[in-house]
């Protein structure tokens, strides 16, 4: 037993190895691969966007995944599952180095707070699309108004609000049964049909190319050779690049510290280098070939080039709750076409929402021995209370400062943390033989060069070239209604203020330990 090892219950585990990657693979497919990587493709030039994004995806998406699943399966074997036990565990002789891994519980709860209300829009709307309001609206072409209606919410017996209500007791209920009876159980269901559902949408949309009536001369074809005919002009651009690196990290759950969560679950002896690759590699095929292949194409052919980018500039909201049901109303069994593809969102979307809660879970149940049932709750409560203002004030920027915080600072800034902890403090050595114990395949050598230099210095230049183009505007609130500023005042005060009890939290728990010389 090392110095470490504190005494605790036993920690849960995965019940298989089938299991574990598909809640991996769960984390990362979301709504990032159908709403959120259309989005960006379309405003950063298609094929001009992909080469960055698969150059990031190998230098940093990859690397992060097979770092992450090793730390994760590191800390985990010292009884701790959130980045600061397992930072702390790396590196014992720095009392300090824990407080690094705090960004890695504060992104995954902004984001959460977000997210998990916009799920509960999909769950909405697989009700509403069989019903005949919603029909009614698309006939009449006013699904925007609909739209505008169903989030402009105005008391809690709003239909938004009782769809988020469901959805996120159903979150909290997953997450109750625990990691094997939970978290595994609902990704074994979901995410067969998820891909399912995915193919049966793709299918579709390729076989529009034979409906002569979509009042443009553009055929989805044409569309799928907007994201696939490489530009490489786009190299020389920054903003594409830093769109590209941002997409891979929020696709792939990497930089948000959910993932070592869900690999501290893992056994000692378990492969994490082909079960790692497997899981990013099931989220690239949802993301490029799956989601890649329905809404672009689709608003291609339907809107054409230059509508179909300016309808991308409006939005991932946009793009799922109006532009598609408008496509899907000009084919041929609209109601089942719709129904699938909010059903596909919702799952997509709830494999992912709970991953984002599993690592404030266990820092309860690991750093202060509280039973599952009880951190459920507290986490429940807390985060309950923080997301009302997402909720009753998304049109004042609430949400998109979230998303700018939690969803892309944190991200980066934590992925830099692990990488320089993976690779220097724990030195590449170590860390190389760390990946493969229990390794099922080997990691190409090169990688232990890129893993050393080039994926910190690439994240370095994401984080600083980011900061200066979209961070410092953004923070300076530039082009901000006045009206708006308070409430987005306001969330960065309550953001600090979730940071700063975690960091109390995270010294409160090392004291325990210290106080009942445990570790
Ligand atoms: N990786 C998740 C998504 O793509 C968060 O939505």
């Amino acid at each position: 037993m090392t110095k470490d090892k504190k005494e605790s219950k036993v920690r849960q585990e995965w019940g298989s190895r089938l299991g574990v990657i598909l809640a991996v693979a769960g984390s990362a497919v979301g709504l990032g691969n159908f709403l959120r990587f259309p989005v960006q493709a379309a405003q950063n030039g298609g094929g001009a966007f992909m080469i960055p994004y698969f150059i990031a995806l190998l230098l940093v998406g990859i690397p992060l995944m097979w770092i992450e699943w090793t730390i994760g399966r590191y800390g985990g074997g010292f009884g701790h599952g959130t980045a600061p036990g397992i930072f702390h565990s790396m590196h014992q002789k720095n009392r300090f180095i824990k407080y690094f891994g705090v960004i890695g519980m504060f992104g995954p709860i902004a984001i959460f707070l977000y997210y998990c209300y916009i799920e509960s829009w999909l769950l909405g709307y697989i009700f509403y699309s069989i019903t005949p309001t919603y029909i009614q609206a698309l006939k009449a072409g006013k699904i925007a108004d609909f739209f505008g209606n169903y989030i402009n919410v105005t008391s809690i017996l709003s239909p938004a609000y009782i769809f988020f209500i469901i959805t996120f007791v159903l979150n909290f209920v997953i997450l109750y049964y625990g990691i094997r009876g939970g978290i595994e159980r609902v990704s074994r269901i979901a995410m067969p049909v998820l891909l399912l559902l995915g193919i049966i949408m793709v299918l579709r949309v390729l076989t529009l190319g034979f409906t002569p009536d979509t009042q443009t001369p553009y055929k989805v074809v044409d569309g799928l050779g907007f994201l696939w005919n490489p530009d490489f002009n786009a190299l020389k651009d920054m903003k594409v690049w830093l769109a590209a690196a941002g997409q891979v990290f929020f696709t792939l759950s990497v930089g948000m510290g959910v993932i070592i969560t869900y690999a501290s679950y893992l056994k000692k002896e378990n492969d994490v280098v082909l079960s790692g690759l497997t899981s990013a590699a099931t989220n690239e095929f949802v993301e490029v070939i799956i989601g890649g292949s329905i809404v672009i194409p689709a608003a291609f052919a339907f809107f054409g080039p230059e509508k179909m980018v300016e309808i991308a500039k409006g939005g991932a909201f946009s793009l799922g709750f109006i532009t598609m049901p408008m496509i899907l109303e000009k084919i041929p069994l609209t109601v089942v076409f719709s129904f699938l593809w909010f059903l596909l969102l919702f799952l997509a979307g709830i494999t992912s929402s709970i991953s984002m809660l599993q690592p404030a879970i266990a820092f309860f149940e690991d750093e202060f021995n509280t039973s599952r049932k009880k951190a459920v709750f507290i986490i429940g409560v807390v985060t309950f209370i923080l997301m009302q203002p997402a909720i009753f004030f998304i049109g004042k920027g609430v949400v998109d400062e979230l998303d700018f915080w939690g969803g892309t600072f944190a991200l980066v800034l934590f992925a830099t943390f692990e990488v320089i902890m993976f690779a220097w403090v724990f030195g590449i050595d170590k860390a190389w033989d760390e990946v493969h114990k229990g390794a099922q395949m080997e990691v190409p050598k090169i990688y232990k060069f890129i893993l050393k230099y080039i994926t910190p210095l690439f994240l370095i230049f994401i984080l600083v070239g980011w900061f200066i183009q979209q961070g410092i505007p953004f923070i300076m609130m530039k082009g901000v209604d006045a009206a708006n500023k308070p409430f987005i005042i306001g969330t960065r005060i309550g953001l600090l203020v979730l940071l700063l009890v975690l960091v109390i939290m995270v010294k409160m728990a090392w004291r325990k330990y210290k106080n009942k010389d445990i570790r």
